[in-house]
């Protein structure tokens, strides 16, 4: 059973409940709770209660197809960045289609499929470089247009998480803009969305500083843009992911969503829909990836460093990569061991790299963690892996992608089992061309 505890809002997992999941499906597994994911999926659709906003789901961060027909229901649309994320969008009953748009297509690059799949379900396209405007007349695109703006500011929750300004690869530089809206004048493709996503930056109060600041700026050129019916602010809300990290005053920006519809329309004179489309927020705290502690072993204090106690355990930077790729902070829990005194241990995974440390800081060293004194066999469950954790998985050293467990009113459900050799190598092939 998964358990809100009032006091801290933290979700967390019972054992007997992992170990009844992991008899049935080994480990490592993802588990999600239905519980978590509507109770912040609901704080993102109260920010966008007033008429005329929408929130879309950016679903790069989970694209798993429970996870997508929950926010259907709940009233999302889809932010997608390939033709595979559009079709799978459709698949989990998105609707296709521009009036409304529900799923737009944001990226810098049509890759594989992409124009294929905005053609075949009339999907947005909101481009990030001019020369996409150019490829859609090629492909005979029929339809409207949305224009990612780089506005010149803004930036992520760490330093690669570069979302906007001088070097960052997104979207259309600010003072480019007229070239763009004349390619699409030649063409006949009618910019309906003008968007841009500046992230979140480090601090908390940053969102709502950058979001104010980027509403002035939509101010400064809605008038450029005589068919633009939408403003999107982009995703970037940030997500608690240590003990005591506070949490976005979501009132805050439901009057921020607000104030820009008010403001936006009066400039230009026609009602303008507000769109934001955040990942993180909405899934980071539903999913957990649970392990299970496999080894013990102590390395000592010599001249290089002090030792250090290794755990090691089943899960890897193949199923949960952001502590390597960033040196993310995720909030480690041994569920069954609650109150006991705690020892600082490094808990290291099983691939062949010494970077597969779960513990580790934004500088990408040891943080050792202080945990019950670990023991063979022991379940050990890394929260907040909703956004940006079975998405970024991968299949390095052959390692099978794990289950996600589907975990609602007290039923568990397999929702995409383990991969096994044949899921890995079944695209090789040996033909002549
Ligand atoms: C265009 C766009 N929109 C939305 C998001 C979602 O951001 P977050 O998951 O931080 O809310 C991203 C993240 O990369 C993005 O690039």
């Amino acid at each position: 059973m998964s358990t809100n505890s009032t006091a801290s809002e933290l979700l967390t997992w019972d054992r007997a409940t992992l170990e009844d999941v992991a008899s049935k499906v080994g480990t490592p597994f993802y588990i999600y709770s239905g519980e978590e994911l509507r109770k912040r999926a609901n704080e993102v659709l109260s920010i966008v209660e007033a008429e005329g906003a929408q929130a879309r789901y950016a679903m790069k961060a989970c694209s798993t197809r429970k996870i997508l027909e929950e926010l259907q229901s709940l009233g999302f649309w889809i932010d997608a960045v390939s033709g595979n994320e559009i079709l799978r969008a459709v698949q989990a009953g998105f609707a296709p289609g521009q009036n409304p748009p529900t799923v737009l297509y944001s990226a810098d690059v049509f890759r594989d499929n992409a124009i294929e799949a905005i053609k075949e379900h009339h999907a947005l396209p909101n481009v990030g470089t001019p020369h996409m405007i150019d490829q859609l007349a090629e492909a005979d695109y029929r339809g409207a247009i949305g224009i990612r703006i780089n506005p010149g500011f803004g930036h992520g929750h760490v330093q690669q998480c570069d979302t906007g300004g001088p070097s960052s690869k997104h979207g259309i530089w600010y003072e480019d803009l007229e070239d763009s809206i004349a390619r699409c004048k030649k063409y006949g493709f009618p910019i309906k969305l003008i968007h841009a996503h500046i992230g979140t930056g480090p601090a908390i109060g940053e969102f709502q500083t950058n979001i104010k600041r980027l509403v002035e700026y939509y101010s400064s050129i809605i008038t450029s843009f005589d068919e633009v019916d939408a403003v999107n602010l982009g995703g970037g809300i940030p997500h608690p992911y240590r003990e005591g990290d506070k949490r976005i005053d979501i009132a805050a920006c439901r009057d921020l969503v607000s104030e820009a519809q008010k403001t936006l329309s009066e400039k230009a004179g026609r009602s303008i829909r507000i769109e934001i489309e955040p990942g993180r927020y909405v899934v980071a705290a539903s999913a957990t990836l649970v392990g299970r502690v496999c080894g013990l072993k102590d390395t000592r204090d010599n001249e290089k460093g002090p030792g250090q106690r290794f755990v090691t355990v089943d899960a890897g930077f193949c199923d949960l990569v952001r502590p390597t790729m960033y040196g993310s902070y995720h909030r480690i829990e041994v569920p069954g061991r609650e109150g006991e005194s705690l020892t600082p241990q490094v808990i290291a995974g099983p691939m062949c790299e010494s970077g597969d440390v779960f513990t580790r800081d934004s500088d990408e060293l040891l943080d050792p963690r202080p945990l019950p004194n670990l023991e063979i066999g022991d379940l050990l469950t890394i929260h907040d892996a909703g956004a940006y954790g079975f998405t970024m998985s991968s299949n390095y050293n052959s390692l099978g992608r794990v289950p996600q467990v589907w975990y609602d009113n007290g039923q568990a459900h397999l929702v995409s089992r383990r991969q096994v050799l044949e899921d890995l190598i079944r695209e090789e092939c040996d033909e002549p061309l």
